[in-house]
């Protein structure tokens, strides 16, 4: 058996079905770009019947990609198969993908017909389908909860009408790992036509098992995953693709197969998916989540600066991360502090640990997180970083015009006891709200991410908005709370102007200091 499994990744056909708002050409596009570039052997791309907007989008990409099989989804009805083989028919190389469903529920309920009728039409859609191309996979929905002897008699069928990938999928999320391995190996017990077929995967996350479903399922013998990137689908979403890349690959010793994934596209391509779909990836999250690589306990932060493989199983930099992080939290040690000012530049000598340890103790109860621009203020402020903030939110004010488009927003800013106000127009409420503080601020702020969530439930929640800036070089973070979601917008703005304020007194403060000492004063 070959040691290759194909990875067909179905982000764009049923990731993007299950999203509150369905995308656009453009953006189902470059998804499918990245996903080249991440090395997927096939994508599908869309369900071409269902709307002139999906057969659109599924001939963009076909006629773009060209390293990848683009692949359509059409029920086991001709009309289905042939706009999927129109939409298809620019591509170089493409597959197209019929489905009808086995279980006994799915055939009496939803289909109203016999087991032998469903078969001869998945029959008639493979043979109508192979007139189109050789490539055509045939699926048997609900395949987890199908009868073993109607599944090994629908699978041995569709073979022999032409199908070249058989898909077994756990459409409901209901089996278990050892039943759904014990279902692939039957087939292959069987069906004596098996060895003509590629045996694959499909399973859905109801109860959190689709990617052990997919592993064990590789282990008896299948040999493409169907999955999507951050897992998104139908209810609680599809197998991960990246938690199968990576199992495959940093467990290799026992699978002993591979893929064609290319894993330091996996955190760029997560990224992307994630900001076009708006769908935010949970931060403990497999693979890709924001704690992934990231360690808080001061005994595991100990061992990853003694022996990085003491607490971690792959590297960042396997999925196109940078480093790894130790999160500056009242449970880190002096030796993570240290390590960090180490990694900063600076010498033991041009600071005194034991003050710095102290301090950073006290400012990590109060504040949770430090970052790196806190320990320098620490160290050059003082005990001057903690007085009254340099700008303070008194007033805002916003005009919305519904009719015309835009806002208006009128800010008074506290800087330094002084009142100050500033009016700007902006293309909604927080864009106004940021144009008329820029005008207070001096300070050239990037605002890179900008986050909206809430705090509490129903109507007492309050807004939350966490942003990261960028400002020479360096990222800051600001949160904000309030009632009101363009005022939290705005504190968040406020808080990380005073901490890059605070950031430019310590270049100078840590000027003035380092130069003393190189002349030999302190
Ligand atoms: O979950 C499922 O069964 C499907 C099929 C169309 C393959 O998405
Ligand atoms: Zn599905």
């Amino acid at each position: 058996m070959s040691d290759k499994v194909f990875i067909f990744d179905t982000t764009l056909r049923d990731g993007e079905q299950a999203l509150a708002a369905s995308l656009s050409v453009k953006d189902k596009l470059q998804i499918a770009m990245a996903l080249e570039r991440l090395g997927v052997d096939i994508m599908e791309v869309g369900f071409p019947v269902s709307s002139p907007g999906d057969f659109e989008s599924v001939q963009t990409i076909a006629r773009t990609i060209k390293n990848s099989r683009v692949c359509a989804l059409s029920r086991a009805l001709e009309k289905d198969i042939d706009a999927a083989a129109q939409a298809l028919s620019v591509a170089e190389q493409f597959r197209i993908h019929t489905f009808i469903s086995t279980s006994n529920i799915h055939v009496e309920s939803k289909l109203k017909r016999s087991f032998d009728q469903v078969l001869e039409m998945a029959v008639g859609a493979v043979k109508y389908a192979r007139r189109f191309t050789d490539d055509v996979e045939f699926s048997c929905e609900d395949a987890g909860r199908t009868p073993i002897d109607n599944l090994c008699r629908m699978v041995e069928a569709a073979i022999a009408a032409g199908a070249r990938t058989i898909n077994i999928p756990d459409t409901v999320g209901y089996t278990v790992p050892n039943e759904f391995g014990g279902i692939i190996q039957t087939l292959f017990n069987r069906v004596p036509n098996i060895d003509q077929a590629v045996i694959s995967v499909h399973c859905h996350d109801d109860l959190g098992l689709s990617v052990a479903n997919s592993i064990t399922a590789v282990q008896h013998g299948a040999r493409q995953i169907e999955c999507t990137v951050n897992g998104i689908g139908e209810r609680a979403g599809n197998c991960s693709l990246e938690e199968v890349a990576m199992i495959l690959s940093t467990r290799k010793d026992v699978m002993g197969v591979e893929t064609n994934i290319n894993t330091k596209e996996i955190y760029r391509t997560s990224q992307m998916v994630s900001q076009i779909c708006n769908m935010p990836v949970q931060s403990n999250k497999a693979i890709v989540g924001g704690n992934a690589f990231t360690h808080s306990s001061g005994i595991h932060q100990d061992g990853m600066l003694k022996a990085k493989n003491t607490y971690e199983i792959m590297t960042p930099e396997s999925i196109g991360l940078n480093r790894n992080h130790l999160n500056m939290t009242s449970r880190s040690g002096r030796h993570v502090i240290k390590h960090r000012m180490q990694e900063m530049g600076y010498s033991e000598s041009d600071y005194s640990l034991d003050q710095l340890y102290d301090s950073f103790l006290k400012l990590a109860d109060k504040k949770g997180q430090v970052f790196d621009y806190d320990l320098e203020a620490l160290v050059f402020m003082e005990g001057k970083s903690d007085r009254e903030p340099h700008y303070k939110l008194q007033q805002l004010q916003i005009q919305s015009d519904s009719i015309e488009g835009g806002a208006n927003a009128t800010v008074t800013l506290n800087i330094d006891g002084e009142a100050q106000t500033a009016k700007a127009h902006g293309n909604g409420p927080v864009d106004a709200t940021y144009n008329a503080i820029a005008e207070l601020g001096g300070e050239q702020i990037n605002i890179i991410s900008y986050q909206l969530g809430a705090k509490g439930q129903g109507q007492n929640a309050l807004g939350q908005v966490d942003i990261t800036a960028k400002y020479r070089e360096q990222n800051f973070h600001g949160v904000g709370l309030a009632t009101d979601v363009v005022e939290a917008s705005a504190e968040a703005l406020i808080y990380v102007m005073n901490l890059v304020r605070r950031a430019d007194l310590v270049a100078d403060q840590k000027q003035k200091i380092l130069a003393k000492k190189e002349l030999g004063g302190v």
